[in-house]
Order: C-alpha cells, then structure tokens, then sequence
C-alpha cells in the first residue's frame, strides 16, 4: 500500500467526480448543436458552470472552462497582455510563481517583447502587497499566487487585487494551488476594480480538488477581454474554442462543490496531520527546517528543508519505501531543478534542492503520518551519507 502524500502534485478522484463524469459522457451530442440532444448536453454544461460559478464567487458566463491549470493561466498572461501591451509592455511577476506562468511570461519577454517586473518574497515566502504596490503603475499587467503551491504561503490577495485597482492594472490570481483548500472569493477581491482593471482573471484546476485531471477554469471578468489562444468555433465567449468538455466540466463542479463545503472542516483536520508530522520529524531530525509561513498556509502542505540532504535522493528513497512524496520543484529531462521558490525565500542552490513538499489531503490518515515520521530518520540518514 502507497502512502501517499503529494496531494498537491494530484488529489484523487472523489467517486462524486467519477459518477458525475460518467453520467455526463452517457450524453450523445455536441454542446453546440441545435438538436435536442444537444440542447440536453448544453443544459448540463451550463449548470455545472453555474455551480462552479457559485463556489467561486463569480458570474456562470464568466467562467471559461480549459483542460487545466496551464491553459487557464497561459489564457491569462498572454491573453491579458497582448490586449494592453501598447507602449506599457511591462508585466509584474513576483519571483515565486508556478512554471506555467513564469513560462508563459518568460515567452512573452523572448518573442513578444515583454519587460517583467520582478516582486521578492518575504523569508516565509509571501509577496508583501507593498512591494507589489510599489512596481504597478504604469505596467500592462500583474499576476500573483493565491497561496504558493510548494511553500504553502498564503498572499493577502485581497490586498494585492486592491493595489490593482488603484495602480489601473488588470490581475490575474493563481489559485490553482488554494481553491478547496483556502478560501476563494473572486467577487470580494473585485470588488474595487473598475471595467478591465484591478482583479479581471483567476485560474483553477479541477485535479487538485478531487476532479478529473485535464479541466480547468479561467474566471475572466464581464469586464475583461483577453485575446483568444485558441482560435475556431468561437465557443465561451470567443475566448476558448473547442468543442465543449461536459463530462469534465460536470465532475469539476461535483469536486469543487464538496472541496468547499469541506474545506473549513478539512483545513482544521490537515493542519493537526501536518503538526502532528512536523512534532514527529523534529524529534527523530531535529535540525529539519519548516519553510513557509507557520500558520498562514495552505492547511496540508509541510515543506521541510534537511540540511545535507538531497531532496531528489530523499524522494527516491521514500518512495522505495512505498511514500510518495515531492520535491515540489520542476525536473527538467529527468535533472532536478533547484527550487526558485526556495531560493527567493533567501536560500542558496543547494539549499533549495535539499528540500521535501509533504502534502496531506482528503484520504490522508494519522497512519500516514506515523508511516513517514517511520521512513524518515533512516531516508535523511542515507541522503546525507550520498553526498
Ligand atoms: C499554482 C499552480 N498553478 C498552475 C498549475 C498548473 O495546473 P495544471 O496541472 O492543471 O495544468 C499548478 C499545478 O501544479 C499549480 O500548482
């Protein structure tokens, strides 16, 4: 049996989800057509959109559903920057954001010429909204972890959405890694925006919430017009063509709806899993560092940093020992990257390739705790030994 902890990494499917998917892909016809099979295809879509909707705090026509996290961030980014970037071609990117859109701008920056603004993370890992505040006017966009998804941090995105609105400059949130595990409220972080300013996009993905993996969504503002990245059948506003994915949409929904009415039970019940981990690591390795902020996180990541040991052997040897758990940073044609979000907490490269992402979640148990807090000791011992 796997102890399985990189619930961050992909959650399993909740059997809601599965029957929700299964349900929907017994529909014969295309959300687009006319017929009346098609209409009964677009009645499901549209009201798993409407509930997705709901839980996130936004208008059903302004959820755009995607295959994923990536998608709906790459719509973001590039979508929101090319309709801005007329002589404003800056975009702020604090140095601790995900892959998918470092990426997105870094492609932005060598074949579009866009100029990026860098904001440094706090030693815990958290964007201060002041530093945010400081580089805004007069960029073409910002975007911004709601939590960081290998620390676990959480950023004060209210905050962040309101140095927005002031600056005049449209926001996207990445919220992949918070929704279902931290509140997600995209009507009240709006809520000093004008038109296509402020908070006007957030990404989430339907696999970190216990729904399929390959579905997404980008909530896009009313307000807000991002260039389509994919170009065709005109579908969800003209900014998402493709023939609509209705069983995914309606198992995202499904999983987002339990993730949320959960979520307040579950943030109290993963935080003890982590500190009940956290008090038993320290005792068997007492110099294990716990990066991030203490309390203001994601409630189930544990992100620890052994001194001397390699994050990649210490995987490896976890998971001989049947515990999947992460380093939480790319790899790269099978190279371990160092951590950029370990490195801009003030850590040097070797440090930010020493670490370990532990991340409980909804089938996570006190034995799986007691069966890392077992593995550990030996797992550190031998990694340091490697060296
Ligand atoms: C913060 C964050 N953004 C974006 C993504 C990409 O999402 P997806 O895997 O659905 O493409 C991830 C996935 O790990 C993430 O953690």
């Amino acid at each position: 049996m796997v102890v399985y902890l990189d619930h961050a990494a992909g959650t399993p499917l909740r059997p809601e989800a599965r029957d929700a998917w299964l349900a929907a892909q017994a529909e014969t016809g295309n959300a687009s057509a006319i017929h009346t099979a098609g209409q009964r295809a677009r009645r499901l879509l549209e009201e798993a959109r409407e509930r997705l909707a709901a839980v996130l705090g936004c208008g059903a026509i302004e959820v755009v559903f995607t295959s994923g996290g990536t998608e709906a961030v790459n719509l973001a980014v590039k979508g929101l920057w090319e309709v801005r970037a007329d002589g404003t071609e800056d975009i702020v990117l604090p140095d601790g954001e995900h892959h998918a859109t470092r990426d997105a701008v870094a492609w932005l920056a060598g074949s579009r010429g866009a100029g990026v603004r860098p904001v440094p993370l706090d030693p815990q890992g958290r964007i201060r909204p002041g530093r945010f505040a400081e580089v805004l006017p007069g960029a073409a966009i910002a975007t911004a972890l709601v939590a960081n998804n290998e620390v676990g941090t959480r950023n004060d995105a209210g905050a962040l959405a309101r140095a927005a609105a002031t600056a005049g400059v449209p926001l996207h949130l990445d919220a992949v890694s918070a929704f279902g595990h931290l509140p997600v409220d995209f009507a009240s972080w709006r809520a000093d925006a004008r038109g296509a300013t402020g908070l006007v996009a957030l990404s989430v993905s339907a696999h970190k919430v216990g729904g399929p993996v390959g579905v997404g969504a980008l909530v896009v503002s009313r307000h807000a017009e991002p260039s389509a990245q994919l170009h065709g059948g005109g579908q969800q506003r003209a900014l998402r063509a493709g023939t609509q994915d209705i069983a995914g949409a309606s198992a995202f929904a499904v999983a987002a709806e339990l993730a949320v009415a959960e979520l307040a039970d579950e943030a109290a019940r993963l935080a003890a899993l982590r500190e009940q981990a956290l008090a038993a690591i320290r005792r068997e390795i007492p110099d294990v560092v716990p990066l991030g902020d203490p309390v203001d996180r994601i409630p189930g990541n544990l992100h620890l940093h052994f001194p001397g040991a390699g994050g990649e052997a210490m995987l490896f040897l976890l998971d001989q020992r049947g515990v999947a758990v992460s380093t939480g940073s790319a790899c790269q044609a099978g190279v371990p990257e160092p951590s950029h979000v370990v490195q801009a907490l003030g850590y040097d490269d070797r440090a930010a390739r020493q670490v370990l992402r532990v991340s409980f979640g909804r089938t996570s148990t006190g034995a799986d705790v007691e069966a890392l807090a077992a593995a550990l000791p030996d797992v550190v011992t031998r990694a340091r030994a490697s060296r």
